[in-house]
């Protein structure tokens, strides 16, 4: 990056000198990556964020500065001024883009000294305790790593940015301070002091304000939004997070999903053009469909080893199940199901890691794990081999999609553990055998997904998305209650069978967005929020700006949110999102470097007419209790 501008400091970045720049007289400022002392010469590595270069100090053609240099400690803020030259034949460092050349100084001034770092900045390997990274996250964010993917971030947003505006979509920010937006977390609030008593809820995410910009005619909006939700942390979660919303109007789900899928390509090819897409258009799987093939929602489809319906391999001629193996005869005839994967190349698995996988399968919910191995020759072996006979054994693993090498792992349970056993067992051997390509980009779409989930403990439809989202039109009259009252949901209601005109896109495993084309009439919305449980007064409570507006004439409109820094996480190929963020929050939701949350001014509580009546502590800092001022459980 040139620097465009004049500066008191410098005339270039570190990142910036060139062979072609040989004879120029130059200035550079930044910190001090290494000094080599020679006696009569001083070598300093000045880094900045563009990059390092070297500067030489010659005690003899420049003693005041040698003088000085001779002063500079790693880390030392210094501006060096002096002329560029080309380096000694064979002392040229290949490794950096500056290599070329050297400046030497005759100027070099201190501008700011520092105390040794608690790690070594210098070192883009180190391996770093994560709590020191997270109190001294300026220095962390000094060091290459984060710097790169903190640009890399930059760069993705810009992306974003660029790809709405061409596309005619209006940034709107919306404010954080707002009523409670449900998306299924709990609300952060922020209590209000020219009206004590009351509350503030930071938005879980904008959902309700782009719908009524929606029907502001806004048409089409977007906004990279901070979002709250207090909720237990993983490795793909933050308290804080910031998503890329969007809304449009007058779309149905294919509209939407033809601008997403244009916009994340040219996003993806712009930031990352030496990655490959694997899949292009992307890959479209129903909820069902991916349920059964996959086990989970956000199948990684980087790989394959599907999971198989072994029903017909299993039953005889009269459609009865006749494998002669009784665990999955009796489990067929009680209405479950016998489903398998094949790992590749595990034929020879030991006992061990039979057994391992047995365990796995069992934590995971399975009553057992039956295996089947096709050795090289064909031949198939197992324990269960005798049972099912030669024919059957080799039409089970035919069936299985196995070929020779393989290990056929087989679930009989219900539809749900099997899928779900059997989709976990797939991500574990698949991680283990290192079947997913980590340079691919594999985005998918899972749509159809089912409106409602039963909630037993609060006997009502729980929105499998957001409670806005629409339901298919020709499942509309599904949205009924069995009782004719639509105040009293019950598990037997035909709701239950509603899909939504919902998606999520899905990029190697992980869910990346989600969206859907929102119920806009006033009495739809009004029937589905009382199936999720709401009363007249409750939804007027809640949503009444919202349903309100709706009498004023809403368009149909729909659109969808992606998770920023899963995003950036992804295209870092890093697991944990706080390695994308510049200061994330600790598992505990601890700032450790600014020690928040901590306790407020006996005043600030005054003023907000607050009293805490009972305390579990500050957790913050040290006069936290020490275990939440860590980073432990970090995952
Ligand atoms: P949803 O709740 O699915 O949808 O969120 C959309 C995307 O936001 C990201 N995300 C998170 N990222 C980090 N930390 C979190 N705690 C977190 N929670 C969610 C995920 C997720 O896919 N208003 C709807 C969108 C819509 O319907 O338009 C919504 O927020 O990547």
């Amino acid at each position: 990056m040139p620097t465009q501008f004049a500066s008191p400091y410098r005339t270039h970045t570190c990142g910036e000198l060139r062979a072609t720049d040989a004879g120029k007289p130059a200035q550079l400022s930044g910190w001090v990556n290494r000094r080599r002392d020679q006696g009569g010469l001083i070598f300093l590595d000045l880094r900045d964020r563009h990059g390092i270069t070297q500067v030489v100090i010659d005690r003899t053609d420049a003693p005041a500065a040698h003088e000085a240099a001779s002063k500079v400690r790693g880390e030392f803020v210094v501006t060096v001024a002096g002329q560029v030259a080309k380096r000694l034949e064979g002392t040229e460092n290949k490794r950096l883009p500056t290599g070329e050349v050297e400046l030497q100084g005759t100027d070099l001034t201190i501008l700011n000294e520092a105390k040794t770092p608690p790690f070594y900045v210098n070192d883009p390997e180190a391996q770093i305790d994560e709590t020191l990274r997270l109190k001294y996250r300026y220095l962390d964010i000094r060091r290459e790593p984060m710097a790169r993917r903190l640009l890399l971030r930059s760069q993705l947003v810009h992306a974003i940015r660029d790809a709405h505006h061409k596309a005619g979509f209006i940034e709107i920010e919306t404010p954080n301070l707002i009523k409670a937006t449900p998306e299924g977390a709990r609300d952060f609030l922020v209590p209000s002091r020219l009206q004590p008593g009351n509350v503030y809820a930071l938005p879980q995410s904008p959902q309700q304000l782009k719908q009524l910009l929606m029907v502001a005619g806004v048409d089409r909006y977007f906004q990279i939004a901070r979002c709250f939700r207090d909720e237990d942390l993983r490795g793909d979660r933050q308290p804080e997070f910031t998503q890329l919303d969007l809304e449009m109007s007058f779309v149905d789900e294919a509209a939407v999903m033809d601008f997403v899928e244009s916009m994340i390509i040219e996003v993806s090819r712009s930031v990352m053009p030496e990655r490959p897409l694997q899949t292009v258009p992307f890959p479209r799987l129903t909820y069902a469909e991916a349920m059964d093939r996959y086990g989970t929602d956000k199948p990684d489809l980087r790989f394959g080893m599907e999971i198989v319906n072994l029903a017909a391999a299993l039953t005889g001629p009269d459609g009865k199940p006749a494998s002669g193996f009784r665990v999955f005869d009796d489990n067929l005839a009680a209405g479950g199901v016998v489903k398998s994967i094949a790992a590749p190349g595990m034929a020879g698995a030991t006992r061990r890691e039979i057994d391992e996988l047995v365990e796995s399968a069992k934590r995971l919910g399975a009553g057992g794990l039956a295996h089947l191995a096709v050795e090289e020759t064909g031949t198939v072996k197992g324990p269960i081999a005798k049972f099912l006979g030669d024919d059957g054994a080799e039409r089970l693993t035919a069936a299985a999609g196995a070929t020779p090498g393989d290990l056929v792992l087989i679930v009989a349970d219900t539809a749900k553990v099997a899928n779900e056993v059997l989709g976990k067992l797939r991500l574990e051997i698949g991680t283990k055998l290192g079947l997913a390509d980590d340079n691919v980009l594999a985005y998918e779409w899972i749509t159809r997904f089912p409106m409602y989930e039963w909630d037993a403990e609060n006997e009502r439809w729980h929105a499998t998305h957001n409670p806005f989202s629409g339901v298919l039109p020709e499942d509309e009259p599904l949205l009924v209650t069995a009782s004719g009252d639509p105040y009293r949901p019950s598990p037997k209601d035909p709701a239950g069978k509603a899909r939504a005109m919902q998606y999520d896109v899905v990029l190697n495993g992980w869910e990346l967005g989600g969206g859907s084309v929102r119920i806009w009439r006033r009495d739809l919305l009004e029937k589905s929020l009382a199936l999720q449980g709401h009363s007249a007064e409750a939804m007027h409570e809640k949503f009444g700006a919202l349903l309100d507006a709706f009498d004023y004439g809403a368009p149909p409109h729909g659109g969808i949110a992606f998770g920023i820094d899963r995003w950036a996480a992804l295209f870092s190929k890093q697991s944990n999102i706080r390695e994308v963020m510049a200061f994330p929050k600790t598992q505990t939701g601890n700032d450790l470097m600014l020690e928040a949350p901590s306790e407020p001014e006996p005043e600030q509580l005054a003023e907000l007419g607050l009293k805490f009546v009972g305390r579990r502590g500050s957790v913050a800092g040290p006069a936290g209790d020490g275990a939440a001022g860590t980073v432990e459980n970090l995952a």
